[in-house]
């Protein structure tokens, strides 16, 4: 398929709505997770929404694989989720680092609900539903925030733990959302 380019912060297709997927398992559905899964394999991405790529739909795919580099990093399965709907388990909330494709080469703290409950279907129209925590719930909580047209920086509590990547982390390589 292909590598598309991705919207960066500014461009106002990343504050709209994202409409419902309406049809499973076609050709055009099929394409666009492909080009997203390329798209975010291509820029060493954690996860993708749609409307990065100027397509305001549903779809959010997301999964972080071991890497023996970094061991503390958990692992997220390879994921497609559309239509999604999450639940938050409990008030907790907890901070956490995050970076997105959209606004490469910067990091800042967002707190998000700890544990969740995310529903939705997969490109062929199968159910998805998982109980997570962690990193895996945080994951989750951004790209889903995508499809409100909320972009990280909108949840940072304190403007002064967000900054560049290479400031605030110069041994780590970069791993975007
Ligand atoms: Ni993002």
């Amino acid at each position: 398929m292909a590598i598309r380019s991705v919207l960066k912060m500014g461009d106002p297709r990343l504050l709209q709505d994202s409409q419902p997927v309406a049809a499973f398992d076609t050709p055009e559905l099929h394409a666009l997770v492909a080009d997203m899964r390329d798209t975010m394999v291509a820029l060493n991405g954690a996860g993708l929404a749609a409307p990065q790529i100027g397509v305001g739909l549903q779809v959010v795919i997301f999964g972080v694989q071991r890497n023996p580099r970094y061991p503390d990093a958990e692992e997220v399965p390879e994921t497609v989720l559309i239509n999604p709907l999450l639940s938050p388990l409990g008030e907790e909330m907890e901070e956490g680092w995050e970076g997105c494709l959209s606004l490469p080469g910067l990091r800042g703290v967002v707190p998000r609900f700890r544990r969740l409950r995310y529903r939705g279907l997969d490109q062929y129209g199968n159910d998805v539903d998982r109980t997570v925590e962690g990193f895996h719930a945080r994951v989750v909580q951004h790209e889903v925030d995508h499809l409100m047209g909320i972009l990280y920086p909108m949840r940072i509590p304190d403007l002064r733990l967000f900054g560049f990547t290479e400031v605030l982390f110069p041994e780590q390589a970069p791993v975007e959302e």
